[in-house]
């Protein structure tokens, strides 16, 4: 056997990816990729606040639980995606949110936490609870939650989660804080000081979307440093993008980059699961938002393998 989930099942390490589930049930080919390589999921969108209550009080799960049932029938566990976050908030909490006061939006972001753990519980492996709170500077992102409950929203968030589903792994999600610099160190320090207040949390995801014009951070060193806190670790956005038409020299770069990351993670004890951003470049979100840039993926437009697979599988074969 040579998928990926069956060539890292000794290992005990879970790979991932995240599902796109407007193609889940309508794309064969797409649902046979998706079910037979990975042995872990993440939703991409739908579990976001604006898909599970898109009106005040009126909830829709509908998709996140299909995405649910698909990983029970395939025996793949869910990474919750997420929590709190400062994007794709529904359009009326945006356009309630200045007027809000820190109790009524302390009473709202509660409600949400607890409304959707439990909701998925006893089904969420890891629950990505604080998505992206520091800008790159290291100061905290100047969110609706900032601004109207202040710093503390980052550890009521984790004991509500943690109130909701006590034996979900929580995490904090961060991109950019793969590499050294003030925004891992910020990240750094909030885990710190959260586990030293006792707060509940378990983990540490590096979402790792790299681009071969930045070089491959050294996530065994950096994984390691916050594992010595006594926090789990996941790489869990994966992709690596280039400009293209891809050279040859940026596919051996891209090559690299999934490489190094998998083979961080397997020589780190703490990194619990290996997820991509989506496999098919033809889903990806990429070229939207980094125009001229793209097949940062596993898979080409017609959902075939890439050498990037091949140096997946070649990684884990050593394993
Ligand atoms: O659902 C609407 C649809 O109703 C509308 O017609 C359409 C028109 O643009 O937009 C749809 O929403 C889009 C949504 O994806 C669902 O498809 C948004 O425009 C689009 O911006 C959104 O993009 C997502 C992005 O997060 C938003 O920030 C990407 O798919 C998703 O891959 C991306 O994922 C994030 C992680 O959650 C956090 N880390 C970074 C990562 C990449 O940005």
């Amino acid at each position: 056997r040579t998928t990926l989930r069956a060539l890292a099942q000794p290992t005990g390490l879970r790979i991932g990816t995240a599902i796109n589930t407007d193609e889940l049930g309508s794309n064969a080919r797409y649902d046979r990729i998706a079910a037979r390589q990975f042995s872990s999921v993440t939703p991409e969108n739908v579990m976001k606040w604006d898909a599970v209550e898109p009106q005040r009080g009126q909830f829709d799960y509908a998709d996140a639980d299909e995405l649910i049932r698909f990983a029970k029938k395939n025996h793949q566990l869910v990474r919750g995606h997420t929590l709190v976050w400062y994007n794709q908030l529904p359009q009326w909490l945006v356009e309630l949110g200045p007027s809000l006061t820190k109790k009524q939006a302390t009473a709202i972001l509660k409600q949400h936490v607890i409304d959707e753990v439990t909701h998925f519980k006893g089904r969420i492996w890891q629950w990505d609870v604080v998505n992206e709170a520091f800008e790159e500077d290291g100061t905290l992102r100047n969110s609706l939650w900032l601004q109207k409950i202040g710093p503390s929203y980052i550890e009521k968030a984790f004991r509500w989660a943690h109130e909701a589903d006590p034996k979900a792994l929580l995490f904090y999600n961060d991109y950019n804080i793969e590499y050294g610099g003030p925004k891992q160190d910020a990240a750094y320090a909030l885990v710190k000081g959260l586990k030293k207040k006792g707060v509940p949390i378990d983990g540490v995801g590096f979402q790792t979307h790299l681009d071969t014009q930045y070089g491959i951070p050294d996530l065994e060193t950096t994984m390691k440093k916050f594992a010595k806190l006594g926090l789990k670790t996941a790489e869990t956005e994966v992709d690596v993008r280039t400009t293209l038409p891809v050279t040859p020299v940026e596919q051996s770069a891209q090559n690299a980059g999934y490489s190094e990351t998998l083979q961080a993670c397997l020589l780190v004890k703490a990194c619990i699961s290996y997820t991509v951003w989506g496999f098919g470049d033809e889903y990806s979100w990429i070229p939207g938002v980094f125009p001229g840039e793209g097949a940062a993926d596993l898979y080409d437009e017609n959902l075939v393998a890439k050498p990037q697979y091949t140096a997946l599988q070649t990684v884990l074969r050593t394993a």
